[in-house]
């Protein structure tokens, strides 16, 4: 890179906004701890404690992810997984376990939350947010484009969510599930060793 393009990168960067010097602060603290990993940029990310964050090696995060990890929410991503572009991974309460070569499309949207919407005297917007519980995706998954996650959730290993899928109850292992709200449509049968529609 030549010194002239060098030196107009950091007059840009300086003449933005502090938020912004925080973001790249963030992004290196990321991507000097997480360095057998590829975090593609621009990621958007908000956490508490970076401790609670947990990447294992050879993880991507595609470019235009945005990460909330706050509170005491821990988000833990096992080795070989790889994130789609524009996923949406949200934690405020409870945790978010990703297993080992986990495939996640683009698009998808987890959330150990949703919007508390009990008193109609308040705007639901200012209610703050309710939990069920953890969200696991369990070993070598995959999470179809466009999927959401609801909290409390656990897809069991090796499963199968179908594209544009909404999760709202566990799914077992080794299962394919569709559709909104998902349902199992296929099951690994062991004994004929062979997918069989349930
Ligand atoms: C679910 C999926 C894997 C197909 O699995 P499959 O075992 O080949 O399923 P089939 O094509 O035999 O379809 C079985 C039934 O499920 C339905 N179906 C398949 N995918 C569906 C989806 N995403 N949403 C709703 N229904 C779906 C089919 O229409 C079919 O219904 P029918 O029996 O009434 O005709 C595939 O459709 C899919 O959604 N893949 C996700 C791809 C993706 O997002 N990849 C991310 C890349 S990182």
């Amino acid at each position: 890179m030549s010194k002239y393009k060098e030196k107009s990168i950091w007059r840009h960067i300086l003449g933005q906004p502090l938020h912004f010097v925080h973001h790249l602060t963030d992004m290196l603290r990321l991507k000097i701890r997480f360095r057998n990993s590829v975090i593609r940029n621009p990621l958007e990310i908000t956490f508490s404690n970076l401790n609670n964050i947990h990447i294992s090696d050879n993880v991507i995060i595609d470019t235009n992810c945005i990460l909330r990890i706050i509170n005491n929410c821990h988000l833990f991503i096992g080795e070989g997984t790889y994130i789609g572009p524009y996923c949406h991974i949200s934690g405020t309460r409870n945790n978010i376990i990703i297993g080992r070569k986990v495939g996640i499309g683009d698009r998808v949207f987890i959330s150990t939350t949703h919007h508390q919407y009990d008193d109609i005297t308040k705007p639901i917007l200012t209610q703050g947010f309710v939990s069920k519980g953890d969200v696991v995706v369990s070993d070598e998954c995959l999470i179809g484009i466009g999927s959401y996650i609801l909290s409390g959730v656990n897809i069991g290993k090796h499963s199968v969510i179908g594209g544009n899928s909404v999760v709202t109850h566990d799914i077992p292992p080794y299962s394919v599930a569709v559709g909104n709200p998902a349902r199992v449509i296929k099951r690994y049968n062991s004994k004929k060793k062979r997918w069989l529609g349930v």
